[in-house]
């Protein structure tokens, strides 16, 4: 048995990190969900006021951030922190999506995190996460992941899991914000979502959690 690497990619909230986090439990790899990154990033820069089109200031700031990402094995959670803080459930929240798209447009931000996450993938045996992982972070992925789910299931999902991880969400705002950092995540000139052209498509509208892990798993056995 070999250690691959396995990029799941798609839209917002199609479930990628339940099934990328299942997977990696499963093979006994290392779970990585790139769009925290994001996320914390763009964090850092709202508690800190940052003007993200001052290309000094948005330059020194990401010098000032330290991510560290970790993984349990055991359970499968995981927990990104920022600057030595954990910020899991902070990220989760709605000033956060409502950002985050525009600060992962940026070609800075763009590079520091690629960097962060290529250095992570180093030693394979990774399942990561996110919208660019086939395409840019590791194009020779040995298996790559598209997912795509019918909007309103995915909106019923985002929804479901803001209230649990933050205790409070508005039908009206999520669907907005899936709509948007779609439309965002699709249209940037660097690294849009797109699917790769080696990726195979996972539709999981229908498909319940073990469904879809086990449909996966045949194909990440075939590779290893
Ligand atoms: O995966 P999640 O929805 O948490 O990602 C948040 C945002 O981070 C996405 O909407 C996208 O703008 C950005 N992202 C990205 N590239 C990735 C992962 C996430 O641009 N690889």
């Amino acid at each position: 048995m070999k250690n691959i690497i396995i990029t799941v990619d798609g839209y917002s909230s199609c479930g990628k990190s339940t099934l990328a986090r299942a997977l990696a439990q499963e093979l006994n790899y290392i779970f990585i969900d790139s769009g925290a990154m994001y996320r914390a990033i763009t964090l850092y820069f709202l508690n800190n006021q940052i003007d993200i089109f001052d290309d000094h200031e948005l330059e020194k700031a990401l010098r000032n951030i330290n991510l560290k990402f970790q993984y349990d094995p055991v359970s499968g959670s995981s927990h990104i922190h920022l600057n030595g803080v954990n910020v899991e459930n902070e990220i989760r929240k709605m000033n956060v999506s409502n950002a985050v798209s525009k600060v992962a447009a940026l070609e800075k931000v763009r590079d520091f995190a690629v960097e962060m996450q290529r250095k992570m993938g180093r030693s394979k045996g990774i399942v990561m996460d996110g919208r660019d992982i086939g395409t840019t972070v590791f194009p020779k992925a040995e298996l790559k992941v598209f997912m795509t789910a019918d909007k309103n299931i995915r909106v019923k999902r985002r929804y479901d899991e803001l209230k649990q991880k933050t205790g409070y969400a508005n039908l009206n705002d999520v669907i907005r914000n899936i709509e948007n950092r779609d439309h965002l995540d699709t249209t940037r000139k660097i690294s849009p979502l797109r699917q790769a052209e080696d990726a195979v498509v996972l539709d999981n509208s229908e498909l319940n959690a073990e469904e879809q892990l086990a449909i996966v798993l045949q194909w990440a056995k075939e590779k290893i």
